[in-house]
């Protein structure tokens, strides 16, 4: 982040203070400088990094109050004093310090020595918005950790990764929700032109597109298999709770290993936001697998995000790389060519995200 004094941003008081006659001289040591870095020609990019600071802050700021579970008690006015009980804190100084971190960034509000929520995002997540609160985790869990030891994943023994997609499965599963709308439309249209009866849901994570399923069609059946246990138990009572009963089968699993093991034939089977999991050189074994489970006019649903094309893209395929095993983002080209290479037809391609390399391709087997 470089010279914290960077992050310094004058309030309404300080201007005014500013301004007074007796500190006119601040004025010309503050001229001087702005005009020393435009005459350097450095003006504009530390604007920029100024802005991307303010950002950075943010994100810090509110993730620390996600990881440190102050964010709940947050919700409603609270002293420091009880703000340090409630945490534990021994520092209060350093508590006290904090949040006005969080009062310069507009997330929260002081009125005397009480605080609260008001920012937009604050008020969310102190509201329990599961996406916004995984969102956050994830900044000082695992998104910044690839960055952070970029230095042992370059120069480090070869084989070694990071494990946070077995680590943070819980949170992954939720951040992926951030694409629900988009996908949910393909998984809804699929289904009206499709009509099955028996659905598999690869790497169904917090099952979201299994509901989507389920509420679509009374009549339809979803088995989801996911290798995260932790996952597969709050799925399964998340849809228990939601009354979806027996129709609705979910199983702890590698896909390769629980497929041989069914006899169920699927009219359809979604592989949504997980290919990148697989090693790229044991892809069309998967799909070749995954085309025996399906029924002479079944289909597959594969939805991923693909490389190159966007920041986002390039994050995480950056991310996977870094993990232990051979994960890592298709591009486009190699999607298509692995699917026909493994004996599917394309029935349907769609950009599914307008600024994103975020696809959804629809097949069938040749026979
Ligand atoms: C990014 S999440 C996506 C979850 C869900 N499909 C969605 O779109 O919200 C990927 C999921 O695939 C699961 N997964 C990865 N490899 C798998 C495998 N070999 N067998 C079963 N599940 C797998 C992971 O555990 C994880 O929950």
């Amino acid at each position: 982040m470089g010279d914290p004094a960077c992050l310094w941003d004058p309030g309404p008081g300080e201007i005014r203070s500013v301004l007074k006659p007796k500190r006119l001289s601040n004025w010309g040591s503050a001229l001087g400088g702005l005009t020393g870095a435009a005459r350097q020609g450095k003006l504009s990019v530390r604007a920029l990094t100024v802005l991307d600071s303010r950002s950075l802050v943010r994100t810090l700021f509110l993730a620390s109050a996600v990881r440190f579970e102050l964010i709940g008690h947050l919700g409603t006015d609270r002293s420091a004093d009880e703000l340090a009980e409630l945490s534990g804190s021994r520092r209060p100084d350093r508590l006290r310090a904090w949040l006005q971190v969080g009062v310069d960034l507009g997330e929260l509000r002081r009125r005397g020595d009480r605080y609260r929520v008001a920012g937009r995002r604050a008020r969310a997540l102190a509201d329990g918005d599961e996406f916004l609160v995984a969102h956050y985790r994830s900044m000082l869990d695992y998104q910044v950790g690839p960055y952070a030891e970029l230095d042992m994943l370059l120069r480090g023994d070869p084989d070694w990764g990071r494990d946070d997609l077995d680590r943070y499965a819980e949170d992954i599963a939720q951040v992926s929700m951030a694409a629900t709308p988009f996908v949910s439309s393909m998984v809804r249209r699929t289904l009206t032109e499709l009509r099955p009866a028996r659905v598999l849901d690869v790497g169904c994570g917090s099952g979201i597109y299994a509901r989507v399923v389920l509420d679509s069609d009374p009549s339809a059946r979803v088995d989801g298999v996911d290798l995260a246990e932790k996952v597969i138990v709050t799925a399964r009572r998340e849809l228990a709770e939601a009354g979806y009963g027996t129709r609705a089968q979910l199983h702890v699993g590698d896909i390769r290993e629980w497929l041989p093991r069914s006899e169920v034939r699927f009219d359809l089977v979604m592989l949504l936001n997980n290919i990148y999991y697989f090693d790229r050189a044991r892809r069309q074994e998967i799909y070749r697998q995954l085309g025996t489970s399906l029924t002479d006019s079944g289909q597959l649903l594969l939805v991923s995000m693909t490389t190159p094309g966007s920041i986002a893209a390039a994050h995480l395929d950056f991310m996977l790389r870094c993990q232990s095993g051979t994960a890592s983002l298709p591009q486009f080209a190699e999607l298509q060519s692995d699917l026909a290479a493994a004996g599917y037809e394309t029935i349907e391609v769609r950009k599914l995200v307008p600024t994103e390399p975020f696809v959804g391709i629809r097949a069938r087997r040749r026979f």
